[in-house]
């Protein structure tokens, strides 16, 4: 038998049974295009003049939201194995939609695509010819799960700059109503590191007359200022202060990179077991996203950089991490944007960690797709870890003997994946419920750990 088992095809998304991996881990496995990338290459595509070319598209639920979200809009899309082409307008080529934008579970679309709609003008001219008036109106819905996500973090900013925007609690929640066009420049100083939020304003500022300026407490992903320079915009970057003001921008050719918060996930396989060694090849390796490599740096595992290299201004290479006995760290608030995504699994690894690992300043954990702090600390609990939440993090002592459990994802992608990766640690059989969500960010995830788990080196139960 595998040490991953599936339930029946027909819940297979829903049930994952997976028991412990006995035997080193040796393996090297890819992971899908990095979902941050493929977000803005759609987005991006949309408003730059000629065909963009998107090679190893994420075909993720989050992705599929936001192509979705851009045919909405009137942008022609092709979608061929992998490969998307976006057929892009220009700044003024997107239509003004007949129906809802649904964004799914996405924060990513709905607070970047509320910065471009922000920006929407109906150039009156063309109105008038088609017997329109008014501004370029649209409305970004989501789930249930996104729809309690906060939003103001990117209403505040963009009303700032001139929309109209509308939603539940004074636009706090979603769906929200966007009435665009005819911004002004703000200089704005994000409250939190948020890539999300600087995102919307680098793409209202693209539309808003003058220039834009925005300030980040701490330095965040910069995937979005790293294409837009690509596409041509008139955009500079002073250490944590971004300006643009709107030019035109060209279409371009995309190779997306591996995702890194997925390449985590295998490579954490790898600190499980001793004698265990897990290359993942070309990985983005954004300065905003590689900071789950220092951490496990300093836990003293042995990590390895291969191949670096630059593609459309994104740094790439392979990513090695061979098994040593990690030691517990503490996490500043400083480091934490640079690993937000992956400090469940970090919560997970810290079990098997000598001494105790701290997060502080994570606050932003609390309104991920789930409360991160409360879900990883109770579902982690199950499983015998020693796990104590903080307002704005969580202390870990370690080392633990992890024993299987009857575990949930609650809908979180990132915790389901966490809870399958402890199941190689933990004696006997964990049963993770509720994992279709793994569909959102890691739609391969199962097809990727059976391939690093199920080898003649591993003891199969
Ligand atoms: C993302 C930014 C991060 C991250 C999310 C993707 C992005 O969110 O957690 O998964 O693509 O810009 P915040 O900007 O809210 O920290």
């Amino acid at each position: 038998m595998n040490t991953l088992a599936t339930a029946p095809p027909s819940q297979a998304s829903q049930t994952l049974k997976i028991s412990r991996a006995r035997s080193p881990i040796q393996a090297t496995v890819e992971v899908p295009g990095d979902k941050s990338i493929s977000h803005r290459a759609v987005m991006l595509g949309a408003i730059a003049e000629g065909v963009t070319r998107i090679r190893n598209f994420l075909p993720a639920n989050d992705c599929l939201a936001t192509l979705d979200v851009v045919r909405g809009l009137g942008v022609q899309i092709e979608y061929t194995q992998n490969e998307v082409l976006v057929y892009g307008g220009g700044m003024h080529g997107l239509k003004e939609p007949v129906r809802p934008l649904e964004c799914g579970g996405s924060g990513t679309t709905m607070r970047l695509m509320a910065g471009l709609l922000a920006g929407m003008n109906k150039p009156s001219a063309l109105s008038v010819a088609n017997g329109e008036a008014g501004a370029f109106y649209s409305v970004l819905a989501g789930n249930a799960q996104l729809s309690r996500r906060p939003m103001d973090r990117v209403t505040t900013p963009l009303r700032e700059m001139g929309a109209t925007i509308l939603g539940r609690q004074d636009g706090r929640f979603a769906p929200l109503s966007i009435l665009g066009g005819h911004l002004k420049s703000i200089t704005y100083r994000l409250p939190v590191a948020s890539a999300q939020v600087k995102s919307a304003v680098l793409l209202a500022g693209q539309f808003a007359e003058g220039v834009t300026t925005v300030e980040e407490p701490a330095p965040s992903r910069d995937h979005t200022e790293r294409m837009l320079l690509a596409m041509g915009a008139d955009l500079s970057v002073q250490g944590n202060m971004i300006q643009v003001r709107p030019s035109h921008l060209r279409a371009i050719d995309i190779r997306v990179p591996g995702d890194i918060s997925s390449a985590a996930f295998m490579l954490a396989a790898a600190l499980l077991v001793p004698g265990s060694r897990v290359t993942v090849p070309n990985v983005g390796v954004n300065p905003g996203r590689t900071g789950i490599l220092e951490a496990l740096d300093r836990m003293g595992a042995d990590v390895r950089l291969r191949d670096q290299r630059l593609d459309n201004g994104e740094p790439v290479a392979g990513i090695e991490v061979s098994y040593r006995p990690l030691r517990g760290i503490t996490i500043t608030a400083e480091e934490v944007p640079g690993m937000i995504d992956e400090l469940p699994l970090l919560a997970m690894l810290a079990t098997q960690a000598e001494g105790v690992t701290e997060v502080r300043g994570a606050a932003e954990l609390r309104v991920k797709e789930t409360d991160r702090i409360t879900t990883t600390a109770q579902e982690l609990g199950r499983m015998g870890a020693r796990i104590e939440a903080m307002p704005d993090g969580f202390r870990v002592e370690g080392p633990t003997r992890l024993t299987g459990a009857e575990v949930s994802s609650h809908g979180d992608h990132r915790l389901a994946m966490s809870l399958a990766i402890a199941a190689l640690a933990a004696d006997g059989e964990t049963t993770i419920h509720d994992t279709a969500c793994i569909a959102d960010s890691f739609p391969d995830f199962e097809r990727a750990l059976r391939s690093i788990v199920t080898r003649p080196s591993i003891s199969l139960k």
